[in-house]
């Protein structure tokens, strides 16, 4: 039995954090609230006794996400939610959402390679400009900490293997550049104005609620719709490209972490977020089929259908979790058999609804 399955005993860190938060209640800002990795921070948030004002436009989340939160945490937890529908875009927005906040966890981007591809422009605006208004928003109302979602695409073209976060190479994707300079601008708001920020490149995050549908879908929702829609799946390139593939509950841990570590040194960093593990499509692929076909009987002859590679997606990646291990005292609670167990367990009840 590996150490995931294991029950969690290397979560001190992290017990004691939700035990804070289990016994005092902070009000958290949670922008892109609606999408996937912000719609899975407000449940385990409500689920902790906290108050969260969400902020989402709507352009690629969804409110049936917070529908199923609701379900989830009950109406007394639902209550100590807010929703703001609104853009980051708009600097009102964000001084409203951060009014007598304590942390705000910033996950609210156009996040991915492809769209930024079809649409740098609007990459840049929702992705830059809304950064730098929730960052200024955040240091005139006083947060505490302002812990934001960037990106392992800004290894870009750094070939090093796994990735430590002080060498990264060139940006291959406008996104990439923008998850980049989300970076930068963190840096001159805590040198310029005392802002405390975290930022947390997360690496090919998955689980309950990852938008499967349109084009721009991640791999792993993609393919699992595919299988158990009885459709085509398509491998872009050989197959051989590799990922460090994250269940969200670790990246949710991460952010937790991450904002209210009382560790001087951990704050104004940049942390890796992922397993340490590098799979390969293929080896997904294997690994999906073998946890499907037991109920999916026509998986039994399906075959994947091979593609050329896509622009600006990088060959390998894998995540050096040194630094948020010894600084924030992340340790992943769920490796990828585990949280692809979870994750299909959702598909399979939420795919045809
Ligand atoms: N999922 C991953 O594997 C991954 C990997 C690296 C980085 N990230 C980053 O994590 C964050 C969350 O990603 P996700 O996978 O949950 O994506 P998502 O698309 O599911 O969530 C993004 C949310 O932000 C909202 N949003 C977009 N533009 C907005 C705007 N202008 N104003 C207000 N809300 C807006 C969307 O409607 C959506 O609800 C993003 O910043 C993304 O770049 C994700």
């Amino acid at each position: 039995m590996s150490d995931y399955e294991n029950g969690t005993p290397a979560t001190t860190a992290y017990q004691s954090a939700r035990e804070r938060l289990q016994g005092g209640q902070y009000r958290w800002v949670v922008t892109g609230v609606a999408g996937f990795i912000g719609s899975n921070l407000l449940q385990s948030l409500l689920e902790l006794g906290q108050r969260v004002v969400g902020v989402d436009n709507f352009l690629t989340g969804y409110r049936h996400n917070l529908d199923q939160v609701r379900e989830l945490v009950g109406p007394v937890a639902w209550r100590c939610f807010e929703l703001i529908e609104g853009d980051v875009r708009d600097l009102a927005v964000c001084r409203q959402a951060c009014d007598r906040a304590d942390y705000l966890l910033h996950q609210a981007a156009l996040g991915s390679v492809g769209r930024s591809l079809a649409d740098p422009l609007l990459c840049n605006d929702i992705n830059i400009t809304g950064q730098l208004n929730i960052l200024d928003a955040a240091r005139h109302a006083g947060v505490k900490r302002v812990v934001y979602a960037a990106s392992s695409a800004s290894y870009g073209d750094h070939p090093g293997l796994p990735k430590v976060e002080q060498h990264i190479g060139s940006a291959l994707s406008p996104y990439a550049l923008t998850k980049y300079v989300n970076e930068l601008y963190a840096g001159v708001y805590a040198r310029c104005y005392g802002l405390e920020t975290i930022g947390l490149r997360y690496f090919n995050v998955f689980g309950p609620r990852q938008d499967a549908a349109g084009a721009y879908a991640a791999v792993i929702p993609q393919w699992v719709a595919a299988m158990i829609g009885k459709r085509q799946l398509i491998i872009n390139g050989d197959g051989e490209s590799s990922r460090d593939f994250c269940y969200v509950a670790n990246a949710v841990q991460a952010n937790l972490l991450a904002a209210l570590t009382d560790n001087r040194a951990a704050v104004n960093q940049v942390y890796n977020v992922a397993l340490n593990a590098r799979t390969s499509l293929n080896e997904l692929y294997l690994l999906l089929h073998e946890l499907l076909v037991e109920r999916h009987a026509h998986l039994r002859d399906y075959q994947p259908q091979y593609a050329p590679f896509r622009a600006g997606d990088v060959r390998h990646s894998q995540a050096d979790i040194t630094k948020a291990a010894s600084l924030l005292g992340y340790a992943p609670t769920h490796d990828l058999r585990r949280g692809l167990r979870q994750a299909l367990r959702w598909y399979e009840q939420n795919l045809a609804a």
